[in-house]
């Protein structure tokens, strides 16, 4: 057993954890709604180290509308370090927990007209943009992992019912991943839009590799902050998207609480 399941284990009681949450930027403080414990990642051997203001580094685990849940306050993102299997062992742990789903959030450039700041989406599918991929050097077979479906549709569907019910509109939309810090230039989100992205972000993608490959089933929704480079007269930045994510945040709360009822 991994040092991080025991440290978890200890603190936070051994009932498995059925679900698991990543925050994305400006999304911090909805790990603060778990009934239970939060657990600094400094504490957490190979948990990441997250240098990016906005983001909360702990883990909570506890309940959360009647489900067993861990909500990791914040990731590291590929841009940081230049590693893109910063959240392998995070996962793996979760994963040696008892998890079974992750549902990923994140903070989104929109490249749909229809799809506008404060709005959210729900990933149907991803575009890996940076040609960059967490299971380079894993050597094992289990390396080819087949991304069909790696969005799961029973997730998908779940969440789109309770978005439903919550009167929050969640149309889905393709997720392109480029490796950021710096922000897109027009002429690549042109680009991007030709490919076939709804919707542009420095995160998650990763991620959705990584839970496959763990078996994991997954689901991830972005808050929209801004219109993608070029589609706007607004100045992007990370200040602004800090500012924005709290916009989408209380409906994702909504849908996420009512997700986890219908779950429970
Ligand atoms: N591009 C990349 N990442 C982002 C954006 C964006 O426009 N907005 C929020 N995160």
């Amino acid at each position: 057993m991994s040092k991080s399941v025991e440290i978890i284990r200890n603190r936070a009681g051994s009932a498995p954890i059925e679900l698991a949450l990543i925050l994305g930027s400006g999304l911090g403080h909805l790990a603060h709604a778990v009934n239970g414990v939060a657990i600094p990642y400094a504490d957490l051997p190979g948990f990441p180290h997250v240098s990016v203001s906005g983001h909360n580094p702990s883990l909570h685990v506890g309940t959360l509308e009647g489900v067993r849940v861990a909500v990791l306050g914040a990731r590291e993102h590929y841009y940081e370090k230049g590693n893109p299997a910063a959240m392998r062992v995070a996962l793996e742990t979760l994963k040696a927990l008892g998890v079974g789903s992750l549902i990923a959030t994140n903070a989104a450039g929109s490249l749909r007209a229809d799809i506008r700041p404060g709005d959210l989406m729900l990933l149907s599918d991803h575009i890996n943009f940076s040609g960059l991929n967490p299971l380079i050097g894993e050597p094992t077979d289990a390396r080819f992992v087949p991304m069909t479906d790696a969005h799961n549709p029973a997730i998908r569907a779940a969440l789109q019912a309770a978005a439903m019910a919550e009167g929050v509109a969640l149309p889905q939309g393709v997720y392109a991943w480029y490796s950021g810090p710096s922000f897109e230039t027009p002429a690549e989100i042109r680009a991007i839009k030709i490919l076939g992205g709804d919707a542009v972000g420095m995160s998650t993608v990763p991620e959705v590799i990584l839970a496959r490959f763990l078996g994991l089933k997954v689901a991830a929704i972005s808050t929209i902050t801004n219109m993608a480079a070029g589609l706007s007269d607004e100045k992007i930045s990370h200040e602004h998207t800090k500012a924005m994510a709290p916009l989408g945040a209380a409906k994702l709360e909504k849908i996420l609480r009512r997700y986890l009822r219908d779950m429970a």
